[in-house]
This record gives C-alpha cells, structure tokens and sequence, in this order.
C-alpha cells in the first residue's frame, strides 16, 4: 500500500505523542523560521519594566493571557539574551530552558486544548540589540540618554518573552520606571505616570490588536506635548530637544495628515496618535510603532505621511508572512506619492516614470516585490519602491474612484486583523470586476524590469 505523504506525516505524528503536544519554536515564517511559537495565541501582555540608563540593567516581569489552539505538554516564547529568574503557569511553578531565541517552557500540567491560561516571566539583565538580517539594528538599542526601541522583523525579543511574529497580535499594558528626568514612551494611552523616590512611572495601555514588532517603550530626555485633534485623536509626541526645532514643523501638520489619510483610506483606526523624535543617529530608520511611530531624528513630511500611512497598512491591516511586506511598505510608499500629488508636488504618475526610467541594472529590479526571497531583502528598493508601482499600475488599469474604493475596502474589511497578498488581489478583482492576474503577476511576481503593458 502507498500512503501518500500528508497521511504518512499525520500517521507519524500521531505515533509520537510527544511531538504533537509541545507547540513548535517557530510560526511556520521561512523567512524567520525561529519567529513566533506555535500551539498558543496571547490575547493580552502586560509588561511591567524598570530601567536605569546609566547602568542599562532592565528588569522586567512578563505577565502574559494566552489559549492554548492544541493540547500542549510544553510551549515556546521568543526570548533572545536577558536572565530569567522564574516561570510560572497559573501561578505555579514552571520549569523552563534556554534554547537560542527560544525559551522553552513546561508547565506542571498540560494544558488542554482552549483552555487560557497565564504565563508570567520574571526576567533581568542588558537588553542587547539584534542585527537584522540586512544588516539594521532591531530591538533595544541604547541611546546617549536612554533607548530607542523597535522591533521590525525580530527586535522584540530583546525586551519581552512572547510569541514574537506579525501572525499573533494582541492587547498590551506596558509599565515603564525611569529615573524621573526621563521620559518613557510606549503604544497607546497614557493611563498614568507618577513619579516617587526620584523614579517615574508610567503606565500605557494599547487595546487594539498589535503585533510584537510595533511595540515600544523608548526612553530619553523628551520634550511633550499632547493635544486632541479635531476629529477626536488624542496626539502625544515625545521629541529630544535637539531634534525639536528641526521637527516642529512636521510634526505641527499630524493632525492634517492622519485627516487626509482617513479621507483616502477609511478612519483613522486608532484613538491615540502622536510621534517619538529620538536622537538615535546609528539607527537610520524609522518604525511604524503601533499608534505612536518612531523616528530615529527629525522626520520629514515623507516619513511622517509613511510611517502614519502604516497605521492602516501594518499595523491595523497586519501581514501573516514576511514575505507579503510589500502590503506594508509598497502601500505606506504609495501614500507618500499620493500625498505628494494631492499637495503640489509631483504626480504619482511622474514619480512611477522617473523609477520606470532607472536602467534594467538598477536595484529597483533586483527581485520582484512579491517574492522577496528572504529575510534580507523585506526591506529592500523593490519591497518599497515597486511595490508602490503595482498599485499605480492598478489604480492605472482599475481608475481612481475604483482603486480607492479597494484601499478603504481593504483597510475596513481586514481592520484589527490580518491580510495576505492573496487576499488583496482577490478582493481588487471583486470591486473592480477585472482580471487583474496578468497586472499582479507582472508587478508582484516577474524577475527583472516589467516591459511596458
Ligand atoms: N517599516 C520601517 C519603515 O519602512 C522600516 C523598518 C526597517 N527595519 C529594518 N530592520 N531594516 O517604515
Ligand atoms: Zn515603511
């Protein structure tokens, strides 16, 4: 008898019980095989750090709601450097190791399928930075006067254990103690900040789903303001001093933007808002910090309109693999032109033929959007720069009513949630009533320059 391979595969694992009750170290991403752990959703981390700039020392305890999606005899968090001191499941002890990014735990009883339960993670030492891939820091990365903190792709795991990958998105409390002439700035709402014993504390809360690489809690000596906005967002900007003067004028036109961006793409899918200038001049990035994006030093309107234009395209709207990033950059890139267009700058049609231009040599061409190849390259010309391209030629093929109707459709219909590369085209198609397969294959999935249709 010939058993074909899924069957010979479930056979296998059903004759080892072990290996289908301990969750896996990683999602199933190939671009980060290690990123995410199966077996487990979080529903909900509440984070609770105290740090000291001078020393970098971290403490943290990681209290984390999480269900079980199968039965599990042990489970993983992403965890990368930093002392555990303790794990506990449903208040008892756990035991637990260190495997690389992998802290593998075994609670004394199983846990049943669905069944919630509550991890905490008692945790110190020096959050040290990750290198991406391509070569950026990622993670906690120490400043003159504190730390500017991302996660995009991996960073996360140098400061909280959880299941680090865009698939698992959940509520977060963050709780930061600094010395009280530093400020802490996280996701979401300031629910309080109280300073006592020459400490501050302060206590943010995001409700809305968020990935782990869109969460912060960036530490210096900043300058804040915050306001409401006419449409009822709460803004609060954090900015270093040295960067104020220079970043007043672009961050005075937020609320202008998030407008113009909630009329093209549907509403703002927050309620807080606002900007973090940090003077992090090794960084050379900024990060679409969910609510609250980051800015390694004073953005420009571009950035400001990209890195907002996330909020939909990211971090509302999230990937399910790392290989679909161009559904963030080419879309946040795209709204830079769009916004280009509609404020006296170029057209986006000139700014499409101009990179059209560049010769079949160019790095734009280096590989197609789509189908990054690997993790080195999610962050490169062609993710951002044909990415936006693709939606120019379907906005092209499709007019500008229908193509704004699929943005908004997109936006509102994934809100919270997730979306694939598969997803978009599909429901492209729906509102448009075209076969856009041909446009998509050419734009997303073809190696080298695309002649012209
Ligand atoms: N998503 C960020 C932006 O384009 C870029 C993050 C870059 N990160 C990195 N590891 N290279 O707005
Ligand atoms: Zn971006």
């Amino acid at each position: 008898m010939t058993v074909p391979v899924a069957v010979a595969a479930l056979l296998a694992g059903a004759g080892t019980a072990v290996a289908v009750d301990t969750g896996a170290p990683g999602v199933g991403d190939p671009y980060f095989p290690l990123a995410g752990d199966g077996g487990y959703h979080v529903e909900h981390y509440d984070l609770t750090l105290r740090y000291d700039p001078a020393s970098h020392h971290l403490d943290g305890t990681a209290v984390l709601t999480a269900r079980a999606t199968q039965r599990l005899t042990r489970f993983d968090l992403d965890l990368k450097g930093l002392k555990v001191a303790g794990v506990t499941v449903d208040r008892t002890r756990a035991a637990f190791r260190r495997d690389g990014q992998e802290l593998v735990v075994t609670p004394r009883h199983a846990l049943r399928k669905g069944q919630e339960f509550r991890v905490k993670v008692t945790y110190s030492g020096t959050p040290k930075q990750v290198t991406d891939p391509d070569g950026s820091p990622d993670g906690w990365i120490t400043t003159d006067d504190g730390a500017f903190v991302a996660g995009e792709p991996q960073g996360a795991m140098t400061w909280f254990p959880g299941n680090n990958h865009p698939k698992d998105k959940s509520s977060y409390d963050i709780t930061i103690t600094v010395p009280k002439d530093r400020t802490a700035v996280s996701n979401g709402t300031l629910l309080s900040r109280r300073t006592a014993h020459g400490r501050t504390t302060f206590h943010w809360r995001e409700r809305e789903p968020m990935a782990t690489y869109l969460a912060t809690a960036t530490v210096g000596k900043f300058k804040v303001e915050h306001y409401t906005t006419a449409d009822g967002i709460r803004v609060y900007n954090a900015v270093d001093p040295r960067e104020a003067a220079a970043a007043a004028p672009v961050l005075k036109k937020l609320p202008s933007v998030l407008a113009w961006e909630s009329k093209l793409f549907g509403p703002y899918p927050y309620r807080d808002a606002g900007s973090i200038v940090d003077k992090a001049p090794d960084v050379g990035f900024a990060l679409e910090t969910q609510t609250r994006p980051l800015y390694d030093s004073a953005p420009d309107l571009s950035t400001l309109v990209h890195e907002n234009a996330h909020q939909w395209f990211g971090d509302s709207v999230s990937l399910t693999t790392w290989k679909d990033i161009w559904l963030n950059e080419g879309f946040a890139t795209y709204a830079e032109w769009l916004y280009g267009e509609q404020h006296g700058g170029d057209s986006a049609q000139k700014t499409f033929d101009s990179l059209y231009a560049r010769p079949t040599s160019d790095d734009l061409w280096s590989f197609p959007p789509g189908n990054p190849g690997s993790g080195a390259n999610i962050f490169g010309t062609p993710v951002y720069a044909r990415g936006a391209m693709a939606l120019h030629e379907l906005r092209e093929a499709v007019g500008d009513p229908v193509f704004f109707r699929i943005l908004r459709a997109w936006a509102a219909e994934h809100r919270g949630g997730h979306g694939t590369t598969a997803q978009f085209t599909k429901l492209a198609e729906r509102e448009s009533g075209k076969d856009l397969h041909p446009l998509f294959q050419t734009w997303l999935y073809q190696q080298g320059k695309p002649n012209k249709a």
